[in-house]
């Protein structure tokens, strides 16, 4: 089966431990490029938590139309369900908890790992200069289907002892999908230190990371309340604490993921 990967740079926030600030980072990046850097960008949350929608102050309980209607049904359009947010130039998908049900749904395609890249084949997703994929925690279909569709993907890793065998589990795992779906230009463009706090351990694990990806690795984010606070206003960042560290941080994130990565050719796969 041949794929069309359009214009867009395909940016995939994954990492199969939870809690490791893939949404946080997700989110204020994909907002980040939109506000600061005035692209049109399209964040798809496909986690059944429903936290990218919901850090942007979208209430997912009330969506009637979801990332899992949009994958599962061709008659709903990237349109019907992408919605505006409050920062101009982003739009999100949100996800719920259907979205579990995907790999039930799904289970007599012999195609179900390209759906996610097949629904943003065309115009309506070539319409957008970045799509910015929030990971759940697990690896399964969702997972396979977001680094099929993605180009790039960043890792955010907790700074704390088992994460980097976790680490390097997702880089094997990136390989293996790279692999089996044909996609040999699909790599970990950055890995991102989180929840950073300086101590001893820490700054030994942060080395490590150094020095397994010494030109990958984005400068660490720093444990910072005013993140965690505006994740529960359901505010960016920009929005609750433009002039904060926490932006600061948030911003460094945001300007290595620009960095890291250039347009990919259009190719198939
Ligand atoms: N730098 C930070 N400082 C303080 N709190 C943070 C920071 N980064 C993330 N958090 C908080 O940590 C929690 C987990 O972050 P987040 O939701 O981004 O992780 P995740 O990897 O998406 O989690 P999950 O695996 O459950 O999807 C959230 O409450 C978030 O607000
Ligand atoms: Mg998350």
């Amino acid at each position: 089966m041949t794929l069309r990967v359009g214009p867009a740079r395909r940016i995939a926030f994954i990492n199969e431990k939870g809690g490791t600030g893939k949404t946080t980072l997700a989110v204020n990046t994909a907002a980040w490029l939109a506000a600061k850097r005035e692209k049109r960008v399209l964040l798809v949350d496909l986690d059944t938590q429903g936290h990218a929608a919901k850090s942007l102050g979208i209430d997912v309980r009330t969506v009637t139309t979801t990332a899992f209607d949009w994958l599962t049904r061709d008659d709903v359009s990237l349109q019907q369900v992408a919605q505006p947010t409050a920062t101009v130039g982003l739009s999100v998908i949100p996800a719920y908890k259907q979205l579990a049900e995907l790999p039930q749904v799904l289970s007599q395609d012999p195609h179900r790992g390209r759906r996610l890249a097949r629904r943003l084949e065309g115009p309506e997703a070539d319409a957008y200069d970045y799509i910015v994929f929030d990971g759940p925690p697990s690896l399964g279909l969702v997972t396979t289907n977001i680094l099929v569709a993605a180009t790039e993907v960043v890792i955010p890793v907790g700074v704390t002892y088992l994460s980097l065998d976790g680490c390097a589990e997702m880089v094997q795992t990136v390989e293996r999908v790279a692999s089996e779906f044909a996609r040999p230009d699909l790599k970990v463009s950055l890995v991102v230190p989180t929840l950073y706090r300086k101590t001893a351990l820490a700054d030994e694990i942060l080395a490590k990371l150094q020095e397994y990806f010494p030109d990958r690795c984005a400068a660490p984010v720093a444990l910072n309340v005013a993140i965690d606070e505006a994740q529960s206003h359901g505010k960016t960042i920009w929005e609750y604490a433009p002039w904060s560290r926490g932006a600061t941080l948030l911003q460094a994130v945001a300007e290595s993921v620009e960095r890291a990565g250039s347009a990919p050719a259009r190719k198939t796969a």
